[in-house]
């Protein structure tokens, strides 16, 4: 049973696999947090630190304390499970709210609790979920304000196998007056240490989630967003690693939330050496007004410990979101590889050159042609038609579905750019319809990439966005849909909404995504949904409980790939990495890369080509067959393997990744050096889990190994040149 009960203690006690998460109640009324780490079995006494007997753990009088019996305690001192604003604990909140008197005291304490199995739903957001009630079970603990009326529940579910604790929180305002929420994180984790280092994902457009590793300071520490969405420049997740934690060993716990919009990550060291970890939709700029009767869910927390380092920690992230949040006809499925013209041919085409990329594209046994931006209205640059969702004829002259089915006839599926969020100013749309877009009347609407964005918090607008989708997805044989989003938010506020709900508008923009999301996934199961947001701005797990795949930058040098989708791997799993083959050198980076480097680092994610294919030469096109083949073969691995982050591209000039299937009988082990050196060293590279007294055949070079000679000697690798790279597959004889 992954969740007990120990009455006589009033300890809370869930386990996973190889997890233990303990909480219990101080004086039988507030939630006080005492262990997360790994698993235990007998837990006598966990807790005696704060008992009355422990004197030496007490503060001094300075500290103002709730507890009258127990003077030498003080919130400031107790790891409390999740902190209220409105006591003596002034360390970093996870709830506060103002009530009709002006007041922002909180004091919920335990009114009764229930242990189900299985796992329930969140309304209106995306969530992790089990197939059957015996994967997980789930605590609702419902704390009580009796001067507001409010109920928190606090939910926590454990998956029995999958060492996940998944935590979420909702808000029933039981009283008579209205609640203004100010914060509502959904989780808050204390540690009775600070040994550790905040490892978080940072960057920008075209260089996402680059690895960063700090060690914890006094004071706080955090990463989140403020423009709306997670974005380039943060990444709803962070880690708190021991400082001797590495890719292979050692503890380490991670945080992720699955939510698309504005989110914190922080800690907090205290001056007891104590450390407090929260994530959540962000208290910038967010307020949210509940009515008597009304529930306020905040988004899931997904927290792992790992004791075998930040890879275990990913394999954790990559099986439970791979399996368990991701959803829908493809989540099982190896994805077809993909030509796009977006690279080769940005606005600038017309159905012939498109047709002439497909029959290439088909030559190179690609199985989908997607067409990017600029087939709609006057769209011949970023400037206009957002929102002029018809086809250009001119360009177009058969219209989508003529093109579509000419493609189709080729024997290749069809696939189509939005990016449904958006409206353009210089649009027809936008004459229509001046204020459906996110403003402030009377203020400047400033432009991103010449665009402004509808306002979904409105129920009419995401209703039009679901009607222009399902009729184009009705009417034509589209099989996928890339849904682009290209600008962050600024002069955040709604028309439809009133002065006190204005804060509300980013949290309820991202409502508005999602119940479009859900509606579109639900109505067009066969459709694959492949997510980007200028690349990677808004690659979250969020997202990932609707789309199957992500474009993961619009960067697709071989060698930033290598960065970016390292550092994305350590949440999001390879099958949602969108990785494509494009033309070498890349404006301004001007690195000539080789073909079948590019090849081989697109493989390690979702494969495709991105160029004007119409134009390449027989030698490429040969490689490119070649390339599709090996992709196909290796496919299985990568998909639905386990990822091995071997060698760190962050830390060396070159970058290795196993692949091992779940039985252990196949291994892909991609190897790309960035630097050459002449006479240079020699590389050992060392695989990790293979079984050690089995025999693994090398298919490129015929050598057979053992599996402890590839884990403990290793394979290896001379870099005589920049840029090479190599990848092997191993199969167990
Ligand atoms: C940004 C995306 O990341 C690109 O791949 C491409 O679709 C362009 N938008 C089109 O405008």
């Amino acid at each position: 049973m992954p969740i007990t009960y120990h009455e006589k203690e009033q300890l809370f006690h869930l386990q996973t696999k190889n997890t233990s998460y303990i909480f219990g109640l101080f004086n039988n009324r507030h939630p006080v947090h005492y262990y997360y780490g790994k698993r235990m079995e007998n837990i006598t006494n966990v807790g005696f630190f704060l008992s009355q007997e422990n004197s030496r753990c007490g503060v001094y009088g300075i500290h103002p304390t709730e507890f009258e019996n127990n003077l030498l305690m003080s919130g400031d001192l107790i790891p409390a499970e999740y902190p209220f604003y409105g006591n003596p604990d002034l360390k970093s909140t996870a709830f506060s709210a103002e009530y009709k008197d002006g007041s922002r005291i909180t004091e919920a304490v335990y009114k009764s609790h229930i242990i189900y199995d299985g796992k329930p739903k969140l309304s209106g957001l995306p969530a992790t979920y089990v197939e059957d009630d015996s994967e997980a079970q789930t605590l609702e603990l419902t704390l009580h304000d009796d001067v507001t009326g409010l109920d928190i529940i606090l939910c926590y579910t454990a998956y029995a196998e999958i060492d996940a604790i998944c935590r979420s929180v909702r808000v029933e305002n039981n009283g008579a007056d209205k609640v203004k929420l100010t914060s509502v994180l959904s989780a808050s984790v204390d540690f009775l240490d600070k040994d550790f280092d905040f490892i978080s994902l940072g960057g920008t457009w075209a260089r996402e989630n680059q690895i960063s590793r700090q060690p914890l300071f006094f004071g706080t520490q955090s990463t989140e967003s403020r423009r709306g969405s997670s974005g380039h420049i943060h990444s709803p997740f962070f880690a708190l690693a021991r400082p001797d934690a590495t890719e292979r060993h050692g503890e380490v716990y991670g945080f992720s939330l699955v939510y698309s919009g504005n989110f914190i990550c922080g800690t907090e060291v205290t001056e007891f050496d104590h450390s407090r970890a929260y994530i959540g939709i962000n208290p910038f700029d967010f307020a949210w007004q509940l009515q008597p009767g009304e529930t306020f869910t905040a988004p899931e927390a997904v927290l792992v410990y790992s004791d075998t380092g930040i890879g275990g920690m990913s394999r954790t992230y990559h099986k439970l979101y791979r399996t368990r949040l991701a959803r829908g006809n493809f989540r099982d499925k190896n994805r077809p590889p993909l030509a796009n013209n977006w690279e080769g041919t940005t606005f600038h085409f017309d159905e012939e050159k498109i047709l002439a990329i497909a029959k290439k594209a088909k030559e190179a046994h690609a199985e989908l042609m997607v067409l990017d931006d600029g087939w709609f209205g006057e769209r011949n640059s970023d400037t206009t038609s957002l929102g002029d969702w018809y086809p250009n004829l001119k360009k177009l002259p058969n219209g989508i579905g003529g093109l579509a089915k000419k493609i189709n006839d080729m024997g290749l599926l069809f696939g189509l750019w939005f990016e449904p969020e958006m409206i353009s100013p210089v649009s027809e749309l936008y004459k229509k319809h001046p204020d459906w877009c996110i403003h402030v009347p009377s203020r400047p609407k400033s432009l991103g990439r010449n665009q402004l964005i509808l306002d979904l918090s409105r129920d009419e607008i995401c209703e039009f966005v679901i009607d222009f989708l399902s009729d184009f997805l009705e009417n034509n044989p589209i099989s996928y849909i890339k849904w682009d989003y290209n600008r962050y938010f600024s002069e955040i506020g709604s028309v439809a909404l009133p002065a006190e709900q204005q804060s509300e508008v980013a949290h309820r923009y991202i409502l508005g995504l999602y119940r479009i999301l859900e509606t579109i996934k639900t109505r067009f199961p066969h459709v694959l949904l492949e997510g980007c947001a200028s690349g990677g701005g808004r690659f979250d797990p969020g997202q990932m409980h609707y789309f199957d795949q992500y474009w993961n930058s619009d960067n697709s040098d071989a060698i930033d790939r290598l960065k970016i989708q390292y550092g994305t791997s350590l949440v999001m799993p390879p099958i949602m990495q969108g990785a494509h083959v494009s033309e070498a050198p890349q404006y301004p980076i001007l690195r000539h890369t080789p073909h079948m480097t590019r090849g081989h680092v697109a493989m390690t994610g979702q494969f495709g080509f991105e160029a004007d294919l119409s134009a390449v030469s027989d030698e490429t096109m040969q490689e490119m067959r070649e390339q599709v083949a090996l992709r196909k073969k290796i496919e299985d691995v990568v998909n639905f393997g386990d990822m091995y982050r071997l060698d760190s591209p962050f830390e060396k000039d070159y970058s290795s990744i196993e692949f091992l299937s779940e039985d252990k009988s196949r291994v892909v082990l991609f190897h790309c050096c960035v630097l050459g050196h002449r006479n240079g060293p020699h590389y050992f590279v060392k695989l990790q889990d293979l079984e050690p007294d089995a025999t693994y055949v090398c298919e490129e070079t015929g050598v057979e190994y053992s599996g402890s000679v590839l884990c403990n000697h290793g394979v290896m690798f001379m870099h005589r040149q920049d840029f090479e790279s190599h990848l092997y597959n191993f199969r167990k004889k």
